[in-house]
């Protein structure tokens, strides 16, 4: 064999390697919609949990577990009584003790949990009869719904609750207009509050944000916690459904492909990881029409519950405005970032959500998973 044989012959190996490793690797950013029904088949031990449910109860469920949680731990669990009576409950396991000690945000998210579920039983035509249980953030068993029969005038648009998602890229700078702003406030201007990109107090919610995201950034422990919720591979995001995947995250193409298959927690608790955290919370500010504070008058659960169901109402009106919302919630999870946001932006409520907001030229699709129905529900 001759020298340009040789290299002929090498080359073509070469190529025929990489070629089949990249054929073997993790190609594509996971969606939700490539999820298949028959993945959803009860894991054989499950089963008879959940064999009980009538097909509408199913389908209730799976789109009230469509809310939106932070870091998509989905804290919830329904505890199955009888037909059509079930326990909703704050599953322990999935909270997040370093940037939510206090369980403020995983109430927030059962809240959005019960607003979708609402909204779904109406369409199915039941009126929900709700009883609260719990007494603190930490109690197992948050409320009892009992779902009546009652054909309703004005079932809502299921399309809404599949459609939407968290965005986190392309805002376009405008601000909100007029009629759009009256649409998604409604009449809860005491709890809602806009702050359109051109005042001085959505500057401040910028500047604070990245500051409030580089001190969680270096915090071992929430960096620690964030790693343990991203779902690096198709293989773990697949096995878990829930959590945060490359999709979600939207890293896409090549640097999808490269998290997908090179990273895992360690990679997380890098420095450059962390700086690029940094440049992307920079970039995401730069991009929005302003943003949304959600405000409470106290903490209680059943405040907390009712704040969570009115962030899901207005989350879902804006998909049909091409309208994207972005919860950043580091400057309300550490310490000296809070101290100081009410006094600077002259609110006296207690703010419990901070929501990028922003108009998108298209609505991209839902691509974050959840857990199949069978694994949250308990006999
Ligand atoms: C209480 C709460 C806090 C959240 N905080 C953040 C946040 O700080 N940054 C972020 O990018 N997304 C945040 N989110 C959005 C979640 O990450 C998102 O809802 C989850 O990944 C599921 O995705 P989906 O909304 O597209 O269904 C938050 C959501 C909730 C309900």
């Amino acid at each position: 064999m001759n020298r340009e044989q040789f290299i002929g012959i090498a080359g073509g190996t070469i190529i025929a390697a990489v070629t089949t490793s990249y054929l073997l690797s993790d190609k594509s950013n996971l969606s939700r919609a490539d999820i298949k029904p028959s993945d959803d088949l009860p894991r054989q031990r499950l089963r008879d949990r959940t064999e009980t449910l009538q097909p509408d109860e199913k389908e209730i469920l799976l789109l009230a577990s469509l809310a939106p949680s932070g870091h998509n731990t989905q804290p919830w669990f329904v505890q199955y009584l009888e037909p059509y009576h079930w326990i909703i409950g704050n599953d322990r396991t999935k909270w997040l003790p370093a940037v939510d000690p206090t369980q403020r945000e995983t109430i927030l998210s059962i809240g959005t949990f019960i607003q979708n579920l609402e909204y779904a039983a109406g369409a199915f035509g039941y009126l929900c009869d709700w009883n609260l249980l719990a007494k603190t953030n930490q109690d197992d068993r948050v409320m009892a719904v009992k779902l009546i029969k009652q054909t309703s005038k004005n079932p809502f648009d299921t399309a809404k609750i599949k459609n939407r998602r968290t965005v986190r890229s392309d805002f376009l700078s405008d601000v909100l207009k007029p009629e759009d702003l009256k649409y998604l406030v409604n009449s809860e201007a005491e709890f809602i509050h806009y702050l359109p990109n051109t005042s001085q107090e959505s500057q401040f919610i910028n500047e604070q944000t990245i500051e409030a995201n580089r001190l969680q950034a270096d915090r071992e422990p929430a960096q620690q916690e964030l790693a343990d919720w991203i779902r690096f591979s198709t293989k773990n995001a697949e096995k878990y459904r829930d959590g945060l995947t490359t999709a979600s995250m939207e890293i896409e193409g090549i640097p999808g492909w490269v998290v997908r298959n090179f990273y895992n927690k360690d990679n997380v608790m890098k420095k450059d990881f962390r700086e690029v955290g940094i440049d992307k919370i920079k970039k995401e500010v730069s991009e929005s029409a302003g943003w949304i504070l959600i405000t409470s008058k106290e903490n209680s659960v059943a405040t907390l519950l009712e704040t969570g169901r009115r962030m899901q109402r207005l989350f879902l009106k804006v998909w049909e405005k091409s309208i994207a919302i972005h919860p950043m919630t580091q400057i309300l999870e550490e310490l000296s970032t809070r101290q100081t946001l009410n006094q600077s932006i002259g609110i006296s409520e207690n703010i419990q959500f901070i929501l990028r907001v922003g108009y998108l030229k298209n609505y991209p699709e839902p691509v974050s998973l959840r857990r199949p129905v069978d694994w949250f529900v308990r006999k």
